[in-house]
């Protein structure tokens, strides 16, 4: 049996602080959303089951869920809906359902703190199963509590209750102790509890905080767990926490690609999602942002000043550099485009090269068109392929051309000019 094997993960609230056009839940966070991060390292411990809990946004959570991130993509997801957003502890017990017949540790997770790692779940959960206890809190001291529910303890330092900072009095917000939103319960006994808490507080909310005192009343062992580094439990209710925890977030994904022999020449400017794939041997050079579905083989080099966005494909040994945009873009072995060039929707041989200020011209305003471009091809500085475009091995284009739309580049061939027009054809070369 899994450790922990039930998990659910709270993400029905609705982030109005944010004034953002998404819920707070899928804010996006280098190519994943919140809650993706949750749930990626919720599954890191192989639960029987994972719930996620959805308001009004349901439909669009199981979108972002169901989507083509391979580290969320074969998990078995369950999902529940909160009617209304009355609270935290209203919100599992939508759950209860879902829950049913369940019993043993239950993970609660919250879809607003997308820093916990999995190897801090596993040292919750060996904490949990050590102590025996029913319920386990996962603390942090933070050097500016506020917005958080503050951690109350009795003389004997044991946990007496967790009062949101909108109840609390001056003394319980000078505590600087914190809840994280990270526990683990025992069910089918929280869920009981759960049930006997009301919503008498400053929200009129079911708050899931007043679970300890309800178990304590029912004589059950509480117990708690502080966390040292409060980089794994930030959440965030608005944009300048959100951009603390996407800063968290970004120097783990780099850290990985370092650590897996990836050169990054300037982590300070350097922004890859975690969906992006990257051989060891590839230099990344400053200022450039790589996103989405990409991947990037052994000895590329990427910038300075290069976005890749999602569906660009660099095999080994291509280049891309100064200004260069790409999208859905596959570029062969040992191509290379260095400067001021956009590439949407193209399909690039081995061993070609793409003039500066080379744009694929892919939107006619209404579709995207493709273009095609085979091996040890030469695009002249400045041409623009009006896509649908093929230019074939071997073919060149002269500085400026102007390729039009449908048009076929013969292999070999030589195109000039607006509109562009063969130079002369291969049987004519002496
Ligand atoms: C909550 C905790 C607080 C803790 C902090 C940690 C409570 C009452 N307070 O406060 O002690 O310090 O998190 O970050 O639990 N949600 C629902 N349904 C609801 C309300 C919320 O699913 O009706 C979800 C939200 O989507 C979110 C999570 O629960 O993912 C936490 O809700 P939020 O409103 O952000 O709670 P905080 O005020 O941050
Ligand atoms: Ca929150």
């Amino acid at each position: 049996m899994a450790v922990v094997p039930h998990i659910v993960v709270l993400a029905a609230g609705e982030g109005s602080r944010l004034r953002a056009p998404w819920p707070k839940v899928l804010a996006p966070i280098w190519g994943r959303p919140s809650l993706g991060w949750v749930v990626e390292a919720a599954l890191g411990l192989a639960p029987e089951r994972l719930v996620v809990v959805g308001g009004d946004h349901l439909p669009a959570i199981q979108a972002a869920l169901s989507g083509s991130d391979p580290a969320l993509g074969q998990a078995a997801l369950s999902f529940v809906r909160q009617e209304q957003p009355r609270g935290t502890g209203h919100a599992l017990l939508s759950a209860a359902e879902a829950l049913a017949g369940a019993d043993g540790p239950l993970l609660i997770l919250y879809g607003d703190c997308p820093l916990t790692t999995l190897g801090l779940l596993e040292r919750l959960s060996a904490a949990h199963a050590e102590s025996g206890a029913d319920l386990t809190v996962l603390t942090a001291r933070l050097p500016d509590p506020s917005g958080y529910g503050r951690i109350v303890r009795d003389e004997a330092g044991d946990l007496r209750d967790i009062v949101e900072e909108r109840d609390a009095d001056a003394a319980t917000r000078a505590v600087d102790e914190v809840n994280t939103g990270v526990w683990i319960v025992s069910l089918p006994g929280a869920l009981e509890d759960l049930a006997t808490v009301g919503s008498d507080n400053a929200q009129g909310e079911v708050y899931l905080t007043d679970l300890v005192a309800a178990a304590l009343a029912k004589g059950r062992h509480v117990d708690t767990l502080e966390c040292e580094d409060p980089a794994e439990v930030l959440g965030f209710n608005d944009h300048a926490e959100l951009a603390v925890v996407r800063e968290v977030l970004r120097w783990r994904i780099l850290e990985r690609h370092l650590a897996a022999g990836v050169e990054i020449v300037d982590p300070a400017s350097t922004y890859i999602d975690a969906t992006v794939s990257i051989e060891a041997g590839a230099r990344v050079l400053p200022c450039t942002a790589i996103e989405g579905d990409t991947s990037i083989g052994a000895g590329c080099e990427v910038g300075p000043f290069s976005h890749l966005r999602t569906g660009t494909v660099l095999k080994p040994g291509s280049e891309v550099g100064n200004f260069t945009e790409t999208k859905k873009t596959t570029l062969g072995e040992g191509s290379k485009a260095k400067h001021l060039t956009y590439l949407g929707d193209a399909t690039i041989g081995s061993g070609t090269n793409i003039g500066a200020g080379t744009i694929t011209a892919n939107y006619d305003g209404r579709d995207k068109h493709a273009t095609v471009i085979g091996d040890r091809a030469f695009i002249g500085s400045g041409t623009v392929l009006v896509a649908p475009v093929t230019v074939e091995d071997g073919a060149t284009t002269g500085a400026g051309a102007v390729v039009t739309r449908s048009s076929v580049v013969r292999a070999g061939e030589t195109w000039v000019g607006v509109p562009a027009r063969p130079l002369r054809k291969p049987e004519d070369k002496s």
